[in-house]
């Protein structure tokens, strides 16, 4: 069986690494992958969101399955460009994939679907938003509504930032299109959690809980980033919250699109932040998160493909998904200077070769020179430990990590940090 993958991060090297421990016999495939993901798979150079060159590859190598990575492809509608073409590929529709694309339309889905999340009022002009946030308390949170790769949001903590994130994003654009529209909302104190999970379109399957850590600096300090690591089980994530946050909130999204007549197939990923022990959503994405899919999918039991393929044809319901009773550690090595500007290109020692035993080196920006790898990306690599306990998987995610360099390498030192706070 031929399968592709799209996507060239960490989270697509942590999906093609688990696809590869498949006990079927699989060919595997990656657009356009990395440094990282060519030991396991043939890497394809086609952009990601090249849908008509992907399809192009996709029927000319007879591609039995494409699975999707980011959001990109999606919101562009890959998979109903596919779809049309009776290819089969695991995500969710252009429809569907709003409920990460649109905050606006996310926000919607949340109103009709009875779903907790923060108040929100949405702009696509600055003088009203201005005046709104005269009005309004700070703490306050600018959004904006289309895709930013994880930066679109600032958290500010005076009325004259929040102003400065409105102009930044309507003026001067610094999201193009995405930030045209904005939305401000109300500041939620809590813990945040992930919860992702597979679904059909009618039967859901959360995964572990992971916590993903957002600012770039130990102790949550400094800018929004993609992601800076992450770490699962997370302890806030008891049994019943996530029960929870499956009734209240996966199935009621999942069935409001299916009511708006966009059906959600893929993986749905809740973005909450725990409030007095009330999940709160901050965000839907359409797809798995990253750094999130390198904790989470070391823990799964069940073959992947085996998911995928009862989620593109409708048999959640028939499928047992299994866990593994370990927990997994990421930790991010980022570029000098993300996620502002940075540089590529820079050479990257002590690399281990393989993915084996209880730490995963995932490669997110990597690409090879000759015989170098070398960077090129903002995020570089995610160094995944597992172990019985946070602590162990946390001490062999560090091991790992400081045996890599690479010049200007920067990583948080305080990778699932509020797990242990949760224990004393
Ligand atoms: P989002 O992309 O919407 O998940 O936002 C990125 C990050 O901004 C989140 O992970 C939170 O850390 C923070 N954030 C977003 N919305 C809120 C909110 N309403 N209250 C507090 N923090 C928020
Ligand atoms: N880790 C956050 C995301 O994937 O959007």
């Amino acid at each position: 069986m031929k399968i592709l993958v799209v996507g060239s991060g960490g989270r697509e090297h942590a999906m093609v690494w688990k696809l590869a421990q498949s006990p079927r016999k699989l060919a595997l495939y990656c657009a356009p992958g990395n440094a990282g993901i060519e030991s396991l798979a043939t890497c394809v150079p086609i952009k990601a969101d090249d849908i008509t060159a992907l399809k192009t590859f996709v029927m000319s190598e007879k591609i039995d399955l494409t699975v999707v990575g980011p959001e990109a492809p999606l919101a562009l509608g890959i998979v109903d460009e596919f779809r049309q073409s009776k290819l089969k590929i695991f995500g969710p529709t252009k429809g569907a994939a709003r409920i990460e694309a649109s905050k606006v339309f996310s926000k919607e889905i949340m109103s009709r679907a009875n779903i907790l999340t923060a108040k929100a009022q949405s702009f696509d002009r600055v003088a009203p938003a201005l005046a709104y946030l005269d009005q309004h308390e700070v703490p306050v949170v600018v959004k904006a509504d289309g895709l930013a790769q994880g930066k679109g949001v600032v958290v500010a903590a005076t009325r004259e930032e929040a102003k400065q994130a409105v102009r930044d994003s309507m003026e001067q654009a610094v999201f193009g299109q995405a930030g045209q529209r904005v939305l401000i909302e109300q500041f939620l104190d809590g813990e945040e959690l992930t919860v992702m999970a597979f679904t059909d379109g009618l039967t859901v399957v959360p995964m572990l809980p992971a916590q993903d850590h957002k600012r770039v600096g130990d102790g949550d300090t400094g800018p929004n980033t993609g992601g800076m690591g992450a770490y699962c089980p997370a302890p806030i994530g008891s049994t019943a919250l996530c029960t929870q946050v499956t009734r209240q909130i996966l199935y009621p999204a999942v069935e409001a699109l299916s009511r708006m007549g966009c059906p959600f197939q893929g993986v749905l990923y809740a973005g909450l932040m725990i409030v007095n022990g009330m999940p709160y959503v901050l965000e839907f994405n359409a797809r798995m998160g990253d750094p999130e899919t390198q904790v989470v999918l070391p823990l799964l039991k069940t073959d992947l493909l085996e998911v995928m393929e009862a989620v593109v044809e409708h048999r959640l319901d028939q499928l047992t998904v299994d866990w593994h009773d370990e927990t997994a550690v990421c930790v991010v090595m980022t570029s000098e200077g993300y996620p502002g500007a940075y540089q590529t290109g820079r050479a990257i020692h002590g690399l281990p070769t393989t993915t084996e035993g209880t730490t995963m080196v995932f490669h997110a920006g990597t690409t090879r020179t000759g015989t170098e790898v070398v960077t090129a990306g903002g995020r570089v690599l995610g160094i995944t430990g597992r172990g019985k306990t946070l602590e162990v998987a946390q001490a062999e995610a560090y091991r790992v990590t400081q045996s890599i360099v690479f010049e200007g390498a920067h990583y948080r030192t305080d990778i699932a940090h509020r797990a242990f706070s949760h224990h004393a």
